[in-house]
């Protein structure tokens, strides 16, 4: 061997060892990175177990609807403690695993990219502000929704739910998690077979392995003004990354696979919207919402106006005698009372209850956090909700192996995003909460430098 080829292999390995050793530094896990929550009471009470040196910067009270009674449409104003926290990265995977494991009812955080972030929501949700666009809600197309609903088909809807809980899980970081999300890519653009011009179906890549999945039809009267339904892709139950079994059928295929039966109707109808419409399965809620946050967050930065958002996570398990339950916390007053105005007028056989379910329940709470009017349709009360979610026993049997209950969201949804995409009058612009936010969100006792954490 020359020296020349000598130097240049000593060289070439030397160049392949800094390679190997920036991939491994952006593969490893960052550990003792500072990452900033929101997290409401009940949470918040474990967070000390698992957590007990993070930091809270800021605690609210904040105000949040709730019916009268258990139920009835009336509401009134009730508080609940949100506090805004700072804790080591990898503290998460355990606050979430305590969260699944010990709280007998849902209570949720939200995971945020800055201190500053955090503290904007706690301060925009201590405001209770009216949610940045507002459009008609007018029920005025019931020939379209009439036409197209009835062509859902539950035995579609089951039969999504049993492809989705046949992976080993849907983890957010696991090889199934990712399988799933390819799988459900390629059934959505299954559904454009003819390539309309105006359908775009995409991935939507994170700085985890599942990615979120993305459906949509560009409006054609409204420009800009967009509608979006959303479910969580992904499941969760303890265990192995990859060998843990969580099936999550009715947590959350059951959503997964109403988005799915009306992309299939509209695409059958031909469904020409005026708004733009998107369907969205988002990649790890379990975690902490994280695919719905990522996904708001980039919101932003579109041009495209947001003027509702609804969200399908557990549909298919009926845990008591009531059809649909409207949960009016951290969700829009004013669109719901639309969504019971639809079930009255296009299911009319349908009863409606209200109730709550906490903060950061699923993923309507990155939207209701970031001033967008959303609400979330659930399958039961909260205390009769399936209690095998997070199991390795959430599958179709829970729930009897057929998809009525689950069907009857699906039409709900159907009426909604029909109702409110077929609409051209611009909705109206509300005072922007984000600038308020700037001038007057709480400040942390000590400050810090904002680190983005790198390990989502
Ligand atoms: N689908 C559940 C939320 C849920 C459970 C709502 C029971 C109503 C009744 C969701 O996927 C979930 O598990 N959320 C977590 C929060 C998350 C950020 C860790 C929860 O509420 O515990
Ligand atoms: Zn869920």
């Amino acid at each position: 061997m020359s020296m020349t080829t000598h130097h240049r292999s000593s060289l070439r390995t030397l160049r392949a060892t800094f390679v190997a050793a920036v991939a491994a530094l952006a593969a490893a896990p960052l550990l003792a990175a500072p990452t900033w929550i929101t997290i409401g009471d009940d949470a918040y009470a474990l967070l000390q177990k698992v957590a007990p040196k993070s930091r809270t910067l800021a605690s609210r009270n904040v105000t949040v609807n709730v019916p009268v009674q258990r139920g009835s449409a009336a509401l009134t104003q009730a508080t609940e403690g949100v506090h805004a926290v700072e804790i080591d990265d990898d503290m998460i995977p355990s606050l979430s695993m305590l969260v699944h494991r010990d709280l007998g009812k849902c209570g949720g955080f939200a995971q945020h990219y800055s201190m500053a972030e955090a503290l904007a929501v706690l301060h925009r949700l201590e405001s209770t502000p009216e949610p940045l666009l507002a459009p008609s809600y007018a029920i005025d197309n019931p020939v379209q929704v009439n036409a197209l609903m009835p062509q859902l088909q539950a035995s579609n809807l089951l039969s999504t739910i049993t492809q989705l809980s046949n992976f080993q899980n849907r983890r957010y970081n696991s090889s199934h998690g990712v399988a799933a999300s390819n799988w459900l890519l390629t059934q959505w653009q299954g559904l454009n077979p003819g390539n309309r011009r105006d359908v775009r179906v995409r991935q939507i890549p994170h700085t985890w392995a599942q990615k979120s999945v993305e459906f949509e039809i560009l409006g054609s009267g409204n420009s800009g003004e967009t509608i979006v339904l959303g479910a969580h892709l992904d499941s969760i139950a303890g265990g192995g990354i990859e060998t843990s079994r969580a099936p999550g059928a009715d947590d959350d295929a059951s959503g997964v696979a109403g988005l799915t039966e009306i992309i299939r109707v509209l695409m059958a109808g031909s469904y020409q919207p005026k708004r733009n419409i998107r369907f969205i399965a988002y990649a790890a809620e379990e975690v902490g919402l994280w695919g719905s946050q990522a996904i708001v967050a980039q919101q932003a930065a579109r041009r495209d106006r947001v003027v509702g958002v609804m969200q399908l996570d557990m549909t298919a398990f009926q845990g008591d005698a009531t059809d649909l339950w409207i949960y009016t916390d951290y969700t829009n007053a004013a669109q719901n009372a639309f969504v019971a105005n639809l079930a009255a007028a296009y299911l009319p056989t349908l009863t409606v209850g209200y109730d709550r379910c906490g903060y950061g329940c699923s993923d309507h709470a990155s939207w209701h956090n970031a001033g967008y009017a959303v609400s979330f349709p659930f399958e039961s009360a909260n205390a009769t909700y399936n209690r095998l979610i997070h199991t390795a026993n959430d599958t179709t049997a829970t729930f009897g192996n057929q998809a009525n209950h689950a069907l009857k969201f699906t039409r709900l949804a159907l009426a909604w995003m029909v109702e409110l995409a077929s609409d051209i009058t611009p909705a109206t612009r509300n005072e922007p909460a984000a600038a308020a936010a700037k001038s007057a969100a709480p400040t942390p006792a000590t400050a810090t430098a904002v680190r983005v954490s790198l390990a989502r």
